[in-house]
């Protein structure tokens, strides 16, 4: 059991990562394209064109990355498997070297004393399968259970946690609806089935577990507490239906087999009629929940904000992020005691939180000073002893990110890593909050006051 100012026994001290924004070497070895290197391969969808072709070239420095988490003192490392090294057509043949690679990266974390959490989809998907309608494909549900238990077979017991999908919110919202993320469409229609297929497949993938694997599977969402710019009635339904659209529409099926109401008022004629059966058979017992954790937002209701019709309000007085996200650490706590009021029980890691803030390109001689983001991480970190103390099992955290990588559709502009990365040559310098980090592992958390 924690005490006040430290964690409970085991707890574990981790950071993340996902393939596509570290990785690098897209086509090696044998790999399929995936739909974020076509995406980023198109004109105008990344700020300033970067694409993942480099990246943090991790996938031929990994063995550097796991000796440098080693010295930073991290017990974990969340990363993603890349679906198209593994399966380069996303059905059918088993490219062996693709399997290798993660075998190899399993293999020297393990050595070095670092736990593997291991997450199946962290947005790229195979180019091959988007030709087949990726997610708005019902025959995905089977195919991701199929790559998955490729995975489990091969390194389950070396990897005892696994993550099946992360944030499949944004898979729909940012690929489906809004079309800022890959593959870049922009439906109603499409994000609601894509929704539907993501936790099919999350489901499928997890009986695969249950007849292959002898650990923990489990699912990573993104939450953002919701609250209301008013008290009025409009600004309240809106606030309700921001938080049915991101918050409940994975969480309740997943966890209790139905979708929340507000959803058909959201997506209108978009919604289709699920068939009852079809949506309890999404819920499936899982052993852990991953919840990724940023900010929260204030809402007020807006017409014209398709489809939600619910606009955030910035808040003035609040610090930001370089993402523009306000810094609001209560959130974290409060988001952790919701899971655990609504939901119930059940084993929580964070398995993301972190921030952007602005880091020169190259690291001076003096090293990173990087205050605003210990602060940040300390802040955050005292929200979560605070759920723990609150009696929410919470069995891990990890820092988003190890390094500064490719931040999606804002390309390189954005820097979370704890550790800096100097793209041009690819040096990595740990960063103040590197360094606090591992005074706050070292230490179980005391060291966060
Ligand atoms: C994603 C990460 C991303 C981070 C910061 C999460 O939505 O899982 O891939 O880099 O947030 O935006």
């Amino acid at each position: 059991m924690a005490d006040d100012t430290t964690f409970p026994e085991g707890f574990l001290w981790g950071a993340a990562t996902s393939a596509y924004q570290v990785e690098g070497s897209p086509l090696a070895d044998g790999a399929g394209p995936s739909n974020w290197h076509r995406f980023a391969h198109t004109p105008g969808t990344i700020r300033g064109g970067d694409t993942g072709d480099v990246a943090c070239d991790q996938y031929r420095r990994y063995r550097e990355d796991v000796a440098l988490m080693r010295r930073l003192g991290i017990r974990a490392y969340r990363f993603s498997v890349a679906w198209g090294r593994v399966l380069p057509e996303g059905t059918g043949a088993v490219n062996g070297r693709g399997l290798d690679h993660y075998e190899r990266l399993v293999d020297e974390l393990l050595a070095a004393g670092i736990e593997p959490m291991a997450t199946l989809y962290h947005w790229d998907l195979p180019a091959a399968l988007d030709d087949r309608g990726g997610w708005l494909n019902p025959d995905i549900a089977g195919w991701f259970a199929d790559y998955a238990r490729v995975l489990y077979r091969r390194l389950d017991g070396r990897v005892k946690l696994w993550a099946t999908l992360n944030e499949p919110w944004v898979v729909a919202d940012g690929g489906y609806l809004h079309g800022a993320l890959a593959p870049g469409h922009r439906s109603a229609w499409e994000a609601a089935r894509a929704s539907h297929h993501l936790m099919r497949a999350h489901a499928a993938a997890v009986a695969a577990y249950r007849a292959e694997g002898r650990h923990g599977v489990g699912l990573v969402v993104n939450l953002e507490p919701k609250h209301p710019a008013s008290t009025g009635p409009e600004d309240l339904a809106a606030t309700r239906r921001a938080d049915a659209y991101m918050n409940r529409q994975y969480l309740d099926p997943a966890l209790r087999g139905t979708y929340p109401e507000e959803l058909a008022e959201v997506f209108g004629e978009a919604w289709p009629a699920w068939p009852p059966g079809e949506v309890a058979a999404l819920q499936a017992k899982i052993d852990f929940l991953g919840v990724n954790y940023y900010t929260r937002s204030v809402n007020r209701a807006d017409p014209a904000a398709w489809p939600v019709r619910a606009s955030p309000v910035r808040q003035a007085q609040a610090t930001h992020t370089e993402t523009a996200w306000e810094v609001y650490p209560e959130g974290l706590r409060d988001t952790l005691l919701w899971v655990k009021q609504r939901y119930g029980d059940l084993p929580l890691y964070v398995t993301e939180n972190g921030a952007a803030f602005y880091d020169p390109p190259q690291a001076p001689p003096e090293g990173v000073q990087d205050p605003l983001r210990v602060a940040y991480l300390r802040s955050h970190l005292r929200a979560v002893r605070e759920a723990i103390a609150a009696g929410c099992d919470v069995r891990g955290y990890f820092v988003w990110s190890l390094l500064d990588n490719l931040e999606w559709a804002h390309g390189f502009s954005k820097r979370f890593g704890i550790v800096h990365v100097n793209l041009a040559t690819q040096e990595r310098t740990p960063k103040e909050s590197a360094r606090f980090y591992s005074r706050v592992i070292a230490s179980n958390g005391e060291a966060l006051g």
